[in-house]
């Protein structure tokens, strides 16, 4: 053997171990920690698998962070539609200045959270007459999408005599570049087309309206830091043209969000340290620009979607002619994400790990226990060898998890979640 096929060779064998799990804290034993906890006690504590599991800590670190680098004028808000756990919504909402919410049911439990009415805003393109009266009796800022909208909140505010508080979400002419998911741009059901912007300002101030700014939420899970860099400029320059028009004064431009996460071992991380200079200085021209206005940002998976890990246990082991499947106790109806089958064009694995065996070369496909192939959790994944009662960890899991996924599907039990 020559010096370079035994240099590969020896490659060859080194267990394979997702840079993603590889990052996360384990005990002295080589077990995943949470909490500071090991995993499998966690688990027992919670009732057992499959569950969701949360670390506070990691949660309050990132939105510390990220709130710690920007700008007082930049506010920044966490969309509960990334993750509505009640527990998660209170830890997170403490430590931020506000919350998007996108339902009747997520108002409540912003509003049960302890955050302020004016500090919630409310989004979505098919809001009930009953929550858009729900959100004005509770004074939450409403992100019109429609001129339906418009006229619906005009009627309550004349009956009550004080006007609700709105922003218009815009569909601007411009997309999210390089994003998973885009939201502006070409036709949509989103808010209101650029284009019918002076007309809806004009419209909101003969209707006796509260204009408090402008919505502009471009998209989601971009890891191209120069590509948000874009979109924020573009739809800042949207918002300081259309801020002329407005009878009274403005107070917030929401920018979006759109800060990705990776999913993938291969995925490189959006440049954080960018996004935030790019946004202070932003802010520093709000403020030569106008007196007294707000950047938001709205963010969800980028601030919650790292700190979570679904836990499932291996209940069989089969082997068919030749492949390994790692038949789990939780599956697609608990992770639809993790499935491949939440809005992903390719499917692509998820980071997973086997607890306590972190490293691996053993080739094998985690499955659930639905009847239906789509029910994949992990593709032919590298990892340590799994028995039966096994724990398989699925990293990446606090975002777009338990409350994305179809239940109601089979009729298995619903998952555990907790906030550790
Ligand atoms: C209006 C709005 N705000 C915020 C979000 C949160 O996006 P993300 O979780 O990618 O940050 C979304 C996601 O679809 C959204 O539609």
């Amino acid at each position: 053997m020559n010096a370079l096929t035994s240099v590969v060779s020896m490659a060859d064998e080194v267990p394979y171990r997702s840079p993603i799990a590889a990052a996360w804290p384990c005990t002295h034993d080589g077990e995943f920690a949470v909490g500071g906890m090991a995993l499998s006690q966690v688990v027992d504590a919670v009732g057992g698998t499959p569950c969701y599991l949360y670390d506070r800590a990691y949660m309050a670190e990132r939105v510390t962070r990220l709130r710690r680098a920007l700008s007082q004028t930049v506010e920044l808000y966490y969309a509960i539609k990334a993750n509505p756990m009640p527990a998660v919504v209170a830890h997170v909402a403490r430590l931020l200045n506000g919350l998007d919410v996108a339902s009747a049911g997520e108002m409540r439990v912003a509003l049960d959270a302890g955050v302020a009415a004016e500090k919630i805003s409310f989004a979505g393109p098919g809001k009930s007459e009953e929550e858009l009266l729900q959100a004005y009796a509770s004074n939450v800022l409403v992100n019109v999408e429609s001129r339906r909208e418009l006229h619906l909140l005009a009627k309550m505010s004349e009956r009550s005599g004080r006007a609700a508080r709105i922003a218009l979400r815009v569909n601007l002419p411009f997309e999210l570049k390089a994003s998973g998911m885009k939201m502006t741009g070409g036709a949509r059901q989103f808010g209101i087309d650029a284009e019918d912007v002076p007309r809806s300002i004009a419209e909101t101030a003969a209707l006796g309206l509260k204009l408090e700014g402008f919505h502009l939420f471009t998209g989601s899970q971009s890891l191209h830091a120069e590509a948000v860099i874009e979109a924020q400029r573009k739809s800042y320059e949207c918002a300081r043209e259309w801020a002329e028009l407005t009878c009274e004064p403005i107070k917030s431009i929401n920018l979006g969000g759109g800060l990705g996460i990776p999913y993938g071992d291969a995925d490189a991380r959006i440049s954080e340290e960018e996004v935030v200079t790019h946004l202070n200085c932003l802010a520093e021209e709000t403020r030569r620009d106008f007196d007294g206005v707000s950047l938001v940002l709205e963010l969800g998976r980028y601030l919650v979607g790292e700190a979570g890990l679904y836990v499932s246990r291996v209940i069989d082991r089969k082997v068919s002619r030749g492949k390994t499947f790692l038949v789990v106790d939780g599956g697609m109806h608990q992770h639809l994400a993790a499935s491949g089958n939440f809005g992903q064009v390719l499917r692509k694995n998820y980071p997973v790990a086997i607890n306590g065996k972190l490293f691996g070369n053993e080739v094998s496909s985690v499955v659930g226990p639905l009847c239906t192939p789509l029910d994949l959790l992990a593709s032919n994944a590298k990892l340590g060898r799994a028995e039966q009662g096994d724990l398989v960890v699925i990293f990446q899991s606090g975002a777009y998890g338990r409350s994305a996924s179809p239940s109601g599907f089979l009729g298995h039990p619903a998952v555990r979640e907790a906030l550790v």
